[in-house]
């Protein structure tokens, strides 16, 4: 069993221990045995202690600058309205980190969905698990045998219909790697409040999408112009927040944050670091996530006089992530030497 099984399951556990009258009965693995032995728990408590275990959002370290409260508001205020938010910014500008911090702050659980080209609406809301064969053979009377074979075929929810069914907040990143088409089963549940899944039949075909049900959406500004541009209806259906890279203020608090690294040290590199990004093009900007490993790399060199390592190295490594040939690693080098300068 995995920790996390076994967080789950402890949970599981307490959480039954209030619970007055359990419905239904399922089975769970059971902490106490290592040898995989099952124990009854109820539907409801299950559920809850799978929110707990995988469904809570973490958001270590993140701070509140006057620039972050902002959007957080702007934000908080859209989904509270009703509204799917499209979060749309360049790398590394605290996307994911607002979305995580604000689906926190709503307090449900939360669902993810990463896109990428090859994400399709099953992905999205799930389908038929491969199907069981179970024999089960019955001696009741000593010499007469019965067989009996049964198919089995169970449906599986995926992020969209756990988020739509249970009111949870979906956290959809980086949405527009996804191909339109597979995306297209979003229409209904932002207009109508329903998702249809396609491959099933009767009312089982379609979910009503529970009140408190969020989705927070992300994207690549630099990418997002390109062949995968989500259709307008989808994009109509939801409201625009443009994320830019945070100001210098938030910037050092950030870094401060995240690395416990002392206050002047934290301005030299989100310095360095913003002074790069002016001068690189759009896709090869160094984000914040830059500056944060740059402090890293410099606690970590803290008492280290083996390493022949500088700071400027440390800087030159971390910007040189994105390079593609010796000529831009030249330029990058020379920008980094004039910025630290
Ligand atoms: N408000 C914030 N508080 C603390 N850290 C933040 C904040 N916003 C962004 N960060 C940090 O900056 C880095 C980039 O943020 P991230 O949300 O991953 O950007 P994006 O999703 O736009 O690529 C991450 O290391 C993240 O932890
Ligand atoms: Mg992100």
């Amino acid at each position: 069993m995995t920790a996390s099984e076994k967080k789950a399951s402890e949970r599981a556990h307490n959480s039954e221990a209030g619970s007055d009258n359990p419905s239904i009965q399922v089975r769970i693995r059971s902490p106490a045995n290592m040898d995989c032995s099952y124990e009854l728990i109820s539907e409801e408590a299950r559920h809850k202690a799978i929110e707990e275990a995988f469904l809570t959002p973490e958001s270590n370290h993140f701070i509140s600058t006057p620039e972050v409260i902002e959007m957080e508001s702007r934000l908080s205020l859209w989904l509270q309205a009703g509204y799917p938010v499209h979060l749309i910014g360049p790398t590394g500008c605290g996307k994911t980190s607002l979305a995580v911090h604000v689906a926190k702050v709503l307090g449900r659980p939360v669902v993810w969905i990463n896109g990428d080209e090859s994400i399709t609406t099953s992905d999205l809301i799930g389908g038929y698990s491969q199907m069981q064969s179970e024999s089960v053979r019955d001696n009741y009377v000593h010499n007469v045998f019965k067989t009996k074979d049964t198919m089995k075929i169970e449906w599986v929810d995926n992020p969209l219909s756990l988020a739509c069914k249970f009111g949870y907040t979906l956290i959809y990143n980086e949405f527009s790697r996804t191909k339109p088409a597979s995306n297209n089963v979003l229409l209904s549940v932002f207009e109508e409040g329903i998702l249809e899944l396609p491959t099933k039949f009767g009312e089982d075909r379609y979910i009503k999408v529970h009140p408190d049900f969020k989705a927070i959406l992300t994207s690549n500004s630099i990418e997002y112009a390109g062949i995968h541009r989500p259709q307008d209806a989808l994009l109509d259906r939801m409201v625009g927040i443009y994320a830019d890279y945070y100001g210098y203020e938030t910037e050092v608090r950030i870094v401060m944050e995240h690395t416990g690294i002392s206050q002047d040290k934290a301005e030299k590199i989100v310095q360095i670091i913003r002074s790069i990004r002016e001068k690189l093009p759009d896709a090869q900007k160094p984000g914040t996530r830059a500056c944060i490993m740059i402090a890293k790399g410099l606690q970590t060199l803290k008492g280290r006089d083996d390493l022949a390592i500088d700071f400027k190295q440390l800087c030159i490594d971390v910007i040189a992530s994105k390079t593609c040939s010796p000529k831009d690693m030249e330029e990058k080098k020379r920008l980094v030497m004039e910025s630290a300068t």
